[in-house]
This record gives structure tokens, sequence and C-alpha cells, in this order.
């Protein structure tokens, strides 16, 4: 298992929960800029997972992202990405909201907001090959979740 954040005292943290275990590996790492060749990237994938990142990545970088993890998964591999879209309004504005202090505070790296609604989510997955669904995370919670379940089909 890999994985990677471009915050080098998250991967620190994320390291000292390994152990003994060999399986596993954190590397600080521009997720835009991973190789999409799966040789070169220990792959191929049986699974890849994203929570809350894609958001501070402008849309055409998303896309491309998408398209890289689609090229490092096997075949019958899937994707889940756990994403924030941009309704219902109310609660749209409590998440751009949170997420504007986080990222102007310091606790999180980026440089801009760039939420995609769910029809422009799944237009980018089908767009990259995927076979995609959205399943709206409902809760008490004000934020606007969605995990987005995508297989690499054949
Ligand atoms: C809201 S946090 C989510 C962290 C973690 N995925 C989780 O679910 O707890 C967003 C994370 O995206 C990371 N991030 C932002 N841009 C990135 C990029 N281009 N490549 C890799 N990680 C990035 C930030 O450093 C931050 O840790």
């Amino acid at each position: 298992m890999r994985g990677v954040d471009i915050d080098a005292e998250k991967i620190a943290a994320a390291r000292r929960t390994v152990g003994d275990r060999a399986n596993i590996r954190f590397d600080v790492a521009d997720a835009t800029a991973l190789p999409a060749d799966p040789d070169a990237a220990d792959g191929p994938y049986a699974a890849i997972t994203v929570a809350d990142v894609f958001y501070l990545i402008p849309p055409d970088k998303q896309r491309e992202l998408i398209a890289t993890c689609y090229r490092l998964l096997a075949p019958g591999g899937v994707f889940l990405w756990k994403s924030q879209v941009r309704r219902p309004r109310w609660k749209y504005a409590i998440t751009r909201g949170q997420e504007w202090l986080m990222t102007h505070l310091g606790p999180t790296q980026g440089h801009g907001l760039y939420f995609l609604d769910t029809d422009e989510s799944l237009a980018a997955l089908r767009d990259a090959g995927f076979g995609a669904v959205a399943l709206p995370l409902r809760s008490w919670r004000p934020y606007t979740d969605v995990l987005f379940i995508a297989y690499k089909l054949g």
C-alpha cells in the first residue's frame, strides 16, 4: 500500500502508524505529478482511494489526475473518491467557508478552492474511461460529501 500527500508533517504522522508492516509506504508527493506509468509507480493497483484532496487542485489538473488513476489501476480496479460538491447550496457555503479558513490559516496546503459538482465529477470519471456512480453521504453534518465509486471496466 502506498499513500501520498504534499504535506511533509502529515506524511510523518502517517509513517508513525506503520510499525513493522513492510508493505505500507507513505511518500511526500504532489499527486498531480505522479507518474501515470504503473511500472514507474509500483502499480498496477487493485484500488486507489482519495479523500478530500481534489478540491485543492484546479479542474484541468483534477481531470488529468483522474486519468492518471485510471491508468494506474489494473483492469477491474476500483477508484473510491470521497469529495464535496456544490449542492445543496447552504451546505456548500459552510463547506467552502471552512476550507477557505483551513487554507488561509495554515492547516491545509493549497492555493485556491475548486469544488466540482456531481455532474462534472461523473463526467470527468466517465471521460477517463471509468464506469461510475455517485453516492451522496447524507448526514447531519453540514458538508456536501459525496463518494464516487468508479470501476476500471474490462
Ligand atoms: C482536507 S486534507 C485531507 C487529508 C486526508 N486525505 C484525510 O482524509 O484526512 C487535504 C489534503 O490534501 C493535501 N494536498 C493538497 N494538494 C495536494 C497535492 N497536489 N498532492 C497531494 N496532496 C495534496 C493537503 O496537504 C492535505 O493534507
